[in-house]
């Protein structure tokens, strides 16, 4: 072996390792950001990180850039292990000209992407750049372009995580967007298609990058974001959680993890849990966390539209993906932000053989002009689509209401849901008692000496027909009424029953979702 090219390979590798430079790196930390390589280390399962291309360096000569190469190019990226199973990784170096991408860099992102595809392992981009590198002008809005192409191929076939760890903005924000779920860093990450600058200019709007894109707007407002974290480190370990709950590609099952919690547990607060009063609401994470091992429960999406919830949990270690009503906000209406939310999460399950977990307590879709006009019926219509295309085992546990168009969407027998249990104190119906009564009755009320009295016996009345699960288990679209207190056996049974379930969709190039 040449000495000389030993000493230069170590001589490179000692300049890919310093990025932009040591000012460069403290300044990242003084931010409370780690750098690059710190983040790809900390992900990592501990020294299993194997770097690509760190000797690959940009070609542009424009702007003095020929005197200015730094190996690396601004983006460490390999692969390595999480919980002992094989990950692909990038991590853009904003100490390196703001981890902007060039040219070379997107061709080392593109490079693991390709090798994740052929060999069947997620790929985690952490993003921190300033965006298309803009010496390189179009050579860097290709590279992106090229990210974006192989995003949008992987999408199905392994699972995609992005990290935004720092700015990600203009058409940058596309490829976080493409991808499975977005984690944000609280007061460090932003994410924006035109900055505070442009808007100013174009719309005289003055909006802060942290209000206008920062971790709790997309969390909350937008939806664009999956998760938040409060830094770094928790945001790495926040992923490396994700990742346990979801196979390493679409032709694989989720990995499974051994539980002491015993699979016949009885909840006996359950009974009394639910309220029978339509208009009680109460928190269903609670009834999630009873019926899941260990009461672990990863919820997704947990800040937006939080009359929906939906996450993972583990029934006797398998992975299940739950949508589920929210009674404890805004009564668990279906709208607008919350129908997409479900739909996204139902496809990503679908995709990835994750069983679906569907847990109905729905007055209905929320009326209004709001809603009418910001197309509740095509955003509705996705989370019905959704749900009716998934092939996966899909189990629905109705625990009270169930009404009208939303009785359908959420998991109904008639949408080839598997199978379908309800608590006693389920209704199914097409609307609750006092809207049908008054659409019924109007004019035997009107015209009653006492009207208000004979209201309450109509209302009475429809109850005892409609308040209850007897209507629908007479027909079948229920296929048990069980007692609370066995959830958790009862659906352990059922997703073992359906464990290996087939079903298939008709041969089509694809189907078309209302989007
Ligand atoms: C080249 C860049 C760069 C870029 C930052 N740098 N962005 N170099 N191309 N896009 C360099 C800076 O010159 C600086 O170099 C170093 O990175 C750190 O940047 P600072 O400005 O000192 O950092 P900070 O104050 O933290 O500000 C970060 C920033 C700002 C807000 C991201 O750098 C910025 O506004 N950058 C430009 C953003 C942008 O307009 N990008 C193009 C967007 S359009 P030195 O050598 O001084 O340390 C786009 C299209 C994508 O991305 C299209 C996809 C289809």
């Amino acid at each position: 072996m040449s000495r000389e090219v030993v000493n230069r390979v170590r001589e490179r590798l000692a300049a890919n390792r310093l990025g932009g430079g040591q000012d460069k790196i403290d300044r990242q930390h003084e931010q409370g950001k780690l750098t690059a390589r710190g983040r790809v280390e900390q992900f990592l399962d501990q020294g299993s990180f194997e770097e690509t291309d760190a000797l690959v360096e940009h070609g542009c000569t424009d702007f003095g850039m020929a005197e200015r190469k730094i190996p690396g190019d601004g983006v460490v990226a390999g692969y390595g292990r999480v919980d002992g199973r094989p990950v692909f990784v990038f991590a853009q170096d904003f100490t390196v000209f703001g981890g902007s991408l060039s040219e070379a860099n997107a061709a080392k992102i593109c490079k693991i992407m390709d090798l994740a595809m052929k060999v069947g392992a997620p790929v985690v981009g952490l993003n921190d750049s300033g965006g298309a590198r803009i010496q390189e002008g179009v050579a860097s809005l290709a590279g992106y372009a090229d990210i974006f192409l192989r995003n949008t191929l992987a999408s199905g076939v392994v699972p995609q995580i992005s990290a935004v760890m720092g700015p990600c903005a203009g058409g940058a924000v596309y490829s976080p967007a493409i991808t499975d779920f977005v984690f944000m860093v609280e007061n460090t990450s932003y994410m924006f298609v035109t900055g505070p600058e442009v808007i100013k200019t174009v719309t005289h709007e003055e909006v802060t990058m942290e209000k206008l894109g920062g971790a709790m707007t997309h969390n909350s407002v937008s939806g664009v974001a999956h998760f938040a974290a409060p830094g770094d480190t928790e945001c790495l370990a926040q992923i490396r959680r994700l990742l346990s709950f979801v196979p390493s590609n679409n032709a694989e099952k989720p990995p499974v993890v051994e539980t002491s919690d015993p699979l016949d547990r009885e909840v006996r607060e359950l009974d009394d849990f639910v309220p029978t009063d339509p208009n009680k609401p109460y928190d269903i994470t609670k009834l999630i966390r009873w019926a899941a091992d260990d009461g672990d429960f990863l919820e997704v999406h947990q800040h937006f539209a939080k009359n929906l919830v939906v996450g993972f949990i583990r029934l006797g270690g398998h992975s299940i993906g739950v949508i589920a009503n929210q009674p404890a906000h805004l009564a668990g209406v279906l709208d607008i932000n919350s129908s997409v939310k479900g739909a996204r999460f139902v496809r990503f399950c679908d995709a990835f053989n994750i069983p679906l977990w569907i847990v109905e307590d729905v007055p209905g879709f929320l009326p209004g002009t709001e809603q009418e006009w910001g197309g509740i019926i095509r955003h509705g219509a996705k989370l019905l689509f959704a749900l009716a295309e998934a092939t996966v085992p899909k189990v629905t546990v109705i625990t009270r209401k169930a009404y009208g168009g939303a009785y359908c969407v959420m998991g109904s027998k008639h949408i080839r849901t598997d199978l379908n249990l309800a608590f006693p104190t389920a209704e199914i119906a097409v609307m609750g008692s006092q809207g049908a009564v008054n659409i019924l009755y109007h004019n035997e009320i009107q015209g009653a000496d006492d009207a208000e009295a004979e209201h309450a016996r109509r209302v009475e009345e429809y109850q005892e027909l409609f308040a209850n699960p007897f209507v629908a288990a007479e027909r079948g679209y229920v296929d048990e009424v069980i007692m609370p207190r066995l959830l958790r056996r009862k659906l352990v049974s059922a997703f073992s029953l359906l464990k290996n379930k087939r079903d298939t969709m008709p041969a089509k190039k694809h189907g078309n979702i209302p989007l």
